[in-house]
């Protein structure tokens, strides 16, 4: 949503990863945005433009236009119109030439013209890399306000396991969306938000835990970053990627969820609970694997606390209310008990929504009363709507 209608500026220099880059123009279409390319005549031996107009249907700059002087004129007012530049992969002698101020191609030229931001997302053989010349390179072009994003460890293109791969998809579009929603109506404010079904151990190989998959309480990070909020995400096992430019602590159980929201959330603006937090545990969890016998076994469990009961402070409180049954009642009953702001009810039994799946269908009940019945959305669309209220209680 953030990317919708946004001009972007994506630079493509001669890097192996040069191929990624396609992917990353097709994701950021997707979400809306509008994808100009300029490519190096390097990158072209990697990548033909012809994929790229294809995949963003605009014409793409090549080095094929350097000498037309109206093409470099039409491509400085493109710098001027740019929301944001973004240069991936970027090779060692581009981020030389930005550190130099060289203006000697197309994209250079365009990236010295621009007022937006400039995200890098650098990707190289190891050697080059770690060479103190592209460092200081690097190193001052983030002193001028450039955002690196990568490169990460990995298999590199030499076969060499180094620095310098080429940054995921989902981390530089992470930093692209951060950056255009740093000003956004959650800036200065500080979200603490709970992930995922926690699990409960009964000896070191079993455990119990739920059905959620923490995909509500992932894409309320990213919402929350994406309007500029700085966000801690407290996050019960789930297989979602580490969403970038959040701060991520990885808890297993609901004591251990507990105690780290415990720590957080009196400091913070608000603390938005989307958790499924067990609410029970064994009550011994063995040390030794339990052996399997002939007779029923039983388990004792004993309740866990109830976090948003417990947790003292000042910030804004949300909950969520899963329920099959008499929904807005007992998520009434719930956000009164509970001392909340606001509940997220959602009904359970609705196909497609909830528990593991893409989507939700929520009524938001504010303190108060306020009612608001949403249609069935993406759980990013929902987390936008939920944050919509929270904007509304901190102002
Ligand atoms: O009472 P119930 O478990 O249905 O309440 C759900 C809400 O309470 C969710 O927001 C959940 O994250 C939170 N919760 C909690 N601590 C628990 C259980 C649930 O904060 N032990």
């Amino acid at each position: 949503m953030i990317l919708s209608n946004r001009t972007i500026i994506l630079g493509i220099t001669g890097s192996i990863a040069a191929y990624k880059a396609a992917e990353l123009a097709s994701h950021l279409v997707q979400l809306g945005a509008n994808v100009n390319i300029i490519m190096t005549e390097s990158a072209e031996h990697f990548i033909s433009p012809l994929t790229l107009r294809s995949l963003t249907g605009r014409p793409v700059a090549t080095g094929m236009f350097e000498l037309n002087s109206e093409f470099v004129i039409e491509h400085i007012s493109l710098a001027e119109a740019a929301d944001i530049v973004v240069i991936a992969p970027a090779t060692a002698n581009i981020i030389a030439k930005l550190a130099a101020g060289l203006a000697d191609d197309i994209l250079s030229s365009t990236v010295l013209a621009t007022r937006s931001p400039i995200i890098i997302a650098p990707a190289m053989n190891v050697n080059m890399y770690e060479n103190q010349i592209t460092q200081s390179n690097l190193s001052k072009l983030v002193s001028l306000g450039f955002i690196l994003v990568g490169p990460v460890k990995g298999r590199l293109a030499s076969g060499e396991m180094g620095l310098g791969r080429f940054a995921s998809i989902g981390d530089i579009t992470g930093a692209i969306c951060r950056r255009l929603g740093e000003n956004g109506d959650l800036a200065r404010r500080h979200l603490v938000i709970t992930a995922g079904g926690t699990q409960e151990p009964i000896d070191p190989v079993r455990y119990i835990s739920n059905r959620s998959s923490g995909k509500m309480g992932y894409a309320l990070a990213e919402a929350a970053r994406d309007r500029g909020a700085r966000v801690t995400l407290i996050a019960a096992p789930s297989a979602l990627i580490e969403p970038y430019g959040v701060e991520l602590c990885n808890v297993n159980t609901a004591m251990e969820m507990y105690s780290v929201v415990n720590d957080i959330a009196p400091r913070s603006d608000a603390l938005i609970m989307a958790a499924a937090v067990a609410d029970y545990r064994p009550a011994n969890a063995v040390q030794a694997k339990i052996k399997k016998a002939d007779t029923p076994l039983t388990l004792d469990l004993v309740n866990n606390p109830d976090i948003l009961d417990n947790v003292k402070g000042n910030f804004v409180r949300v909950g969520f209310a899963a329920e099959s049954e008499h929904l807005a009642e007992n998520a009434r009953a719930k956000l009164q008990r509970k001392n909340l702001d606001l509940i997220v009810a959602n009904d359970i039994t609705i196909a497609g929504s909830g528990f593991g799946a893409e989507n939700n269908e929520v009524v938001l009940i504010r303190r108060g009363g306020t009612e608001r019945k949403l249609p069935l959305l993406s759980k990013r669309e929902v987390a936008d709507k939920i944050l919509d209220e929270v904007a509304s209680l901190l102002r």
